[in-house]
């Protein structure tokens, strides 16, 4: 079995996310953390509890930070949705998550399952950053740490020169990339290059079975977003890409080890991942950059998550 910790700040994606790592026969979901992003962290909880419901239970959901580290949280509920699932109506509330903090959980799992974990966040990194800080060597005790977020070639989605994830606690993204942690970033481009979904891919998606239409019903909100602000010819699935590479490193086809540094100080670009594709900056490499994706494989693995059951 391989070992996953998932930080996630769930939303409809993130869900679709979670159904993948949660079906997968080969991977213990250790946890799932969740920080405030899409929706705030409370919701978030809630959100990951019904989607671990819909997987058969048995997986704890852990509440972390409600805020970023130095800004106020600004949320992406424009895009998911008020309950960011889509607000298709789905009962929301009043589930339990496990006892314990996030942080506490990520550092107290890194450190007992020593080189075995695959971290993979699809939120914001406010959860992974106070965890790096308070224990500096969890960095080098992760097997692979796979990060949703960012941009690898191209440009933002929330604002011109960002990607939500980062662009949202750029000060909480630059600790995780200056920490030695071994990143491989799946960056925004990826989706939308990789994992857009028209109207035929998402009924042919949601017939498969139950799972496979609560995938696709809850990305109604995004997927006007997706048509309308974004310019896609649907909606796109970040955070289920990016598992795709943590579940299967193939799915990455192409990835250059490259230097990455977070804006953290301009307005105007705040929270822009700067790949230095060709080395002018003479700073170490340090993050695995995807720059290309097999959608064949990806879609494999989300149908063989959606037929799991
Ligand atoms: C990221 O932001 C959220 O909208 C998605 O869940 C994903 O993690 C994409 O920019
Ligand atoms: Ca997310």
């Amino acid at each position: 079995m391989r070992h996953f910790i998932i930080d996630t700040d769930t939303a409809s994606d993130d869900a679709v996310a979670l159904v993948m790592a949660l079906t997968a026969p080969d991977i213990a979901v250790e946890a799932i953390t969740v920080v405030a992003g899409n929706v705030p962290v409370n919701q978030g909880v809630q959100n990951a509890l019904y989607t671990v419901e819909q997987c058969g239970g048995g997986v704890p959901v852990y509440t972390g930070i409600a805020k970023p580290l130095l800004r106020p949280l600004e949320t992406a509920q424009f895009v998911h949705g008020a309950d960011g699932m889509g607000d298709i109506g789905l009962p929301l509330s009043g589930r339990t998550p496990a006892p314990g903090h996030a942080v506490d959980v990520i550092i107290d799992t890194i450190t007992r399952l020593a080189g075995e974990i695959t971290l993979v966040t699809i939120g914001p990194l406010t959860n992974v950053a106070v965890a790096i800080t308070r224990a500096p060597e969890i960095a080098r005790l992760v097997n692979r740490c796979v990060v949703m977020g960012g941009i690898g070639l191209g440009h933002g989605n929330v604002v011109p020169a960002a990607e939500y994830n980062i662009w949202v606690d750029p000060e909480a993204a630059k600790i995780v990339f200056e920490s030695g942690i071994p990143i491989t970033m799946v960056g925004w481009d990826i989706s939308q290059r990789y994992a857009v979904f028209t109207d035929a891919d998402a009924d042919r998606l949601q017939r498969v079975s139950p799972l496979g239409e609560f995938c696709v019903s809850i990305q109604r909100r995004l997927r006007d977003f997706g048509r309308e602000h974004l310019m896609l010819a649907g909606f796109d699935l970040p955070d289920p890409i990016a598992m795709a590479v943590a579940i299967d490193p193939r799915v990455a086809t192409v990835t250059r080890r490259l230097h990455v540094e977070i804006e953290t100080k301009s307005e105007l670009t705040r929270g822009a991942t700067v790949v230095d594709h060709f080395g002018v900056t003479n700073n170490t490499p340090n993050v695995d950059v995807v720059l290309e994706a097999s959608r064949e494989r990806f879609l494999e693995l989300l149908y063989a998550a959606v037929q799991a059951q």
